[in-house]
């Protein structure tokens, strides 16, 4: 080493010290040490009946209604696609009602059933949807599917109870629904494979819908 790089922790801690005192800039008091320490992880207790069983989870306030199920409980059937509500592969049933899990925090569902791909139906036992996905060949890849699954059985409640939606804002005039009218309901479900008319053949079976083609 050179005689310029010659420095002695003496002398860079001297050197330090002349600067604060140039520079008016102190070293942090304690006050400051500890706002700088991060924060201890405050968590909440969420009670959630998940696929009919009762379950409590002390988490993150900040952790998602998507991540709570895969994370945390390892139902991993759900998937995250985006994260941002925009694909629809993370759709589960809350109370009864769709919804992407990924915009949702778990803890603003106190209290509430959470229904999952894995309760709707198990092999040898299909849910009537689930059948027809498979009859009508309604994935490829798979990813996107068990949100369009969650979404579709979701969709059936709301026409039956009448729930308008933009393409017939009053039900009670049109009763029953057309392919058009479960096009616009599934909007929010994207499938990069492109398995959409498949989608709604099978939908349509299980609907009772008129056959493909219907115009709304
Ligand atoms: Fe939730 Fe895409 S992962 S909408
Ligand atoms: Fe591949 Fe829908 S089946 S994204």
């Amino acid at each position: 080493m050179g005689g310029d790089h010659n420095f002695s922790r003496r002398s860079v801690i001297g050197a330090g010290m002349a600067s604060v005192a140039v520079t008016g800039i102190g070293l942090p008091d304690e006050a400051d040490a500890q706002a700088l320490r991060p924060a201890a992880t405050v968590t909440m207790t969420v009670s959630l009946t998940v696929n009919g069983r009762p379950r409590t989870l002390e988490i993150d306030p900040r952790t998602s209604l998507l991540d709570a199920l895969r994370e945390h409980l390892k139902l991993t059937g759900s998937k995250k696609g985006c994260d941002h509500g925009q694909c629809g592969a993370c759709t589960v049933l809350v109370e009864g009602r769709r919804i992407n899990s990924c915009l949702s925090l778990a803890v603003m569902h106190d209290g509430d059933a959470v229904i999952t791909i894995e309760e709707l139906g198990r092999p040898g036992a299909l849910h009537p949807m689930q059948a027809a996905f498979v009859k009508h060949d309604a994935f490829q890849c798979g990813y996107c599917t068990p949100g369009q699954i969650c979404s579709a059985v979701g969709m059936l409640g709301e026409i039956e109870a009448g729930v308008p939606s933009h393409v017939a804002t009053d039900l009670s005039a049109k009763p029953g629904f057309t392919v058009d009218e479960m096009r616009e309901r599934m909007s929010g479900n994207l499938c990069r494979c492109g398995a959409y008319s498949n989608i709604v053949e099978a939908m349509a079976e299980v609907s009772g819908a008129e056959a493909a083609g219907t115009q709304a």
